[in-house]
C-alpha cells in the first residue's frame, strides 16, 4: 500500500513538473522595451507579434517604444543618445551588416547571442550568408526577423495602360518614356525625403555598376572617384529631373501614395511598400499595385534584414531573451512577414501564408545574385551613413557629380571602408 502511494506521488509530481515548463519555468516578467521605427502605418506587423507574445507571456508588459520616421532616420539618432548616455533600451531594431557590426558591436555595446543560436537551433534554420552578416569572430550579435528587398519598382498596372507606357527594364527606357508621362501631367518617378534619395541612388548605382563593382565600393577596391562611380551620379541627376519638386518634405508612404493616387507613374522603394499597400491601404497585389526589379537590376536581389539585439546593460535581460526567442521562431516570423511585405529568412518558413508579392520575392531570393543595401545598413556603418546624407543633400542642391564622388570617397576613407 505504502509503495503504491509513493508511486502515485512520484507520478503526480512528475506530471506537475511536466506541465510546468511552459507555464512557469520559461515565464518572463516585468517590462520589456522594444525600440524601433515601426510606428503608425509601419506598425501592424510588429503589433501583431507583440500581441501574440503578450498572450503567451501574461507576466510581461511590452513597452512598444517607437520613434517615427522611415529607415530609422529619427530613431537612430535617439538610440545613439540613449546608448551613449548609458540608458539602452531593452532591445532595439538594427539592420544586419555594418549598421550592427561596424556601429554597435565594434563599440562593444552588444551582448553575444551565440548561446541563443545554439539553444534554438538557429544555425541550421537561418541562411549562412545572413548569419555571417550578424557575426564577428567573437559571436553572433542579433536575431533577424526578415529579409526585405530594396530594388523594387512599384506602379499601378491600370494606370500604365491608360497612359500607354510599359514598365521600364532599364533607366534608358525610363528616360525615354518620362517626357511622355510628363506631357500627360504625370510625375514619372515619385520621391520622398533625403534617405529615399539615397535609396534611389543605391538602385541606380547597382544598375550602372552591376553586383560585383557595387560590392567593390564597400571593400574599398573600387574608389567612389572611379569614372564608372562618378557616372552613377550623372545618371542619378538625370533621373531626378523627372521627380516631384516637393520630395524633401514627403515621407516614403507619401511618395508611395502618389503612385497609388495616379499622380506619379513609378516609385523605387523597398518591399515594405508592398506591406503598406496591401496591409494598410488594402490594395490587391498584382491589381492595385504591380512590381518589377528596379530598372537595370533584373536577376539581382539587393537585400537588407531587420534584426533585434541585446544591448549591454539591457534592462530586464531575461524578458528580452524571451522576446528574442519568440521573434526568431517560425511561428512569429510567419505572422510578422506576411503583414510587413518581407519574407522570413528561415529556411522552414511556410510560404502558403504569404501573398503573391512575397512569393515572387522568395523565388528571387533563392535564385538571384544577392547584394547588400547601403540605405538600410548592410554595407556601411552609421558614420558613413550620416555623412553620406549630407553629401546627398549637397548633391540634391548642386547636382555636381564630381564633387559628390569626391565627398563620398573622403567619407569612405574616414569611416574605415577598405581598412
Ligand atoms: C527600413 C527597414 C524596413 C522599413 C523601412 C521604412 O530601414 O528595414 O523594415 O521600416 O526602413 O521605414
Amino acid at each position: 500500500m505504502k509503495a503504491r502511494w509513493s508511486l502515485l506521488l512520484v507520478v503526480g509530481l512528475v506530471s506537475v513538473l511536466l506541465a510546468l515548463p511552459a507555464a512557469a519555468l520559461a515565464q518572463a516578467t516585468g517590462e520589456v522595451e522594444i525600440f524601433s521605427w515601426w510606428a503608425g502605418d509601419e506598425g501592424p506587423a510588429l503589433e501583431a507579434i507583440i500581441a501574440e507574445f503578450e498572450k503567451r507571456n501574461p507576466g510581461v508588459r511590452i513597452n512598444n517604444a517607437t520613434v517615427t520616421g522611415g529607415a530609422g532616420v529619427n530613431a537612430k539618432a535617439v538610440l545613439k543618445t540613449r546608448m551613449l548616455g548609458g540608458d539602452p533600451p531593452g532591445t532595439f531594431q538594427v539592420h544586419a551588416g555594418q549598421e550592427l557590426i561596424g556601429t554597435w558591436v565594434i563599440a562593444r555595446r552588444m551582448e553575444d547571442l551565440s548561446f541563443l543560436f545554439e539553444e534554438q537551433g538557429w544555425y541550421d534554420v537561418f541562411p549562412a550568408g545572413l548569419i555571417s552578416l550578424l557575426s564577428t569572430e567573437d559571436g553572433v550579435w542579433s536575431v533577424p526577423v526578415n529579409i526585405h528587398r530594396s530594388n523594387v519598382l512599384w506602379y499601378v498596372p491600370e494606370n500604365l495602360e491608360r497612359w500607354g507606357v510599359s514598365v521600364p527594364r532599364t533607366w534608358d527606357e525610363f528616360l525615354a518614356i518620362a517626357p511622355t508621362l510628363q506631357a500627360k501631367g504625370v510625375i514619372p518617378l515619385s520621391l520622398g525625403e533625403n534617405w529615399t534619395a539615397t535609396h534611389l541612388w543605391e538602385n541606380v548605382a547597382l544598375a550602372v555598376l552591376g553586383p560585383e563593382k557595387w560590392q567593390q565600393l564597400w571593400t574599398g577596391e573600387l574608389p567612389f572617384t572611379a569614372p564608372e562611380a562618378v557616372a552613377v551620379w550623372d545618371l542619378f541627376g538625370q533621373i531626378l529631373q523627372y521627380t516631384n519638386a516637393d520630395a524633401a518634405s514627403l515621407s516614403w508612404q507619401q511618395a508611395t501614395d502618389m503612385v497609388v493616387n495616379g499622380e506619379a507613374a513609378f516609385n523605387v522603394m523597398g518591399d515594405w511598400a508592398a506591406g503598406y499597400m496591401s496591409t494598410t491601404l488594402g490594395l490587391e497585389p498584382g491589381k492595385g499595385f504591380g512590381w518589377a526589379p528596379s530598372p537595370g537590376t533584373e536577376g539581382i536581389f539587393m537585400m537588407l534584414s531587420d534584426s533585434f539585439g541585446l544591448p549591454v546593460g539591457s534592462p530586464n535581460r531575461e524578458g528580452v531573451l524571451e522576446w528574442l526567442r519568440w521573434i526568431g521562431s517560425r511561428e512569429a516570423q510567419d505572422i510578422f512577414n506576411p503583414l510587413k511585405g518581407s519574407i522570413s529568412p528561415r529556411l522552414d518558413s511556410d510560404l502558403s501564408k504569404y501573398g503573391p508579392y512575397a512569393q515572387s520575392a522568395a523565388r528571387d531570393w533563392k535564385t538571384n545574385t544577392i547584394v547588400g543595401s547601403l540605405a538600410h545598413g548592410v554595407v556601411a556603418n552609421e558614420l558613413f551613413m550620416n555623412d553620406f546624407a549630407t553629401a546627398m543633400e549637397i548633391f540634391l542642391a548642386t547636382r555636381n557629380s564630381q564633387a559628390a564622388a569626391n565627398a563620398a570617397q573622403a567619407i569612405a576613407i574616414q569611416s574605415g571602408i577598405g581598412r
